[in-house]
């Protein structure tokens, strides 16, 4: 799977986002070690706080079906009225950042931001996120 399919997929994603509230569109799509794609949207609710984003609802579906291993997740995101071609990069909220913590490697998993599939940036979850707390973490002594 190279990066333009896995940012098509998110493009795909994009369109199922529920977001009346914010108007802002997101699509996620995790590949899996074992080749799999998971895609994610964005779920608002009119209480606000239970709103999912695109990331971890790709996690979730992930999870929830027993796989736990991934290489990579492509993320789109931009206002209902704007092309995300037109519109600035979406990159992973900090909560985000930290449910890709608890299953990636931080030095291999890489998160693509992408506008389209030939304008996008790469990055390792390491360098979103440095010195993140994870799992390992929890059984370090100091
Ligand atoms: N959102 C995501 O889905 N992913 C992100 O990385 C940032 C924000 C969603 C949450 C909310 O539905 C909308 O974008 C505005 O914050």
């Amino acid at each position: 799977m190279d990066d333009k399919a896995l940012i098509r997929e998110a493009l795909e994603a994009r369109k199922m986002s529920y977001s009346p509230y914010s108007g802002f569109m997101v699509g996620a799509a995790l590949l899996a070690k074992n080749g799999k794609i998971y895609r994610g949207c964005n779920i608002e609710s009119s209480s606000y706080s239970p709103t999912n984003c695109a990331e971890r609802t790709a996690f979730f579906k992930a999870i929830s079906e027993g796989v736990h291993e991934f290489t990579a997740i492509a993320v789109v995101g931009a206002h209902c009225d704007a092309k995300p071609e037109e519109f600035g990069y979406a990159y992973p909220c900090g909560v985000c950042r930290q449910v890709m913590m608890e299953f990636c490697d931080p030095k291999e998993f890489r998160i693509l931001t992408a506008k389209s599939e030939d304008e996008y940036t790469s990055y390792t979850l390491r360098e979103l996120l440095p010195n993140g707390f994870g799992p390992n973490d929890l059984n370090q002594q100091a």
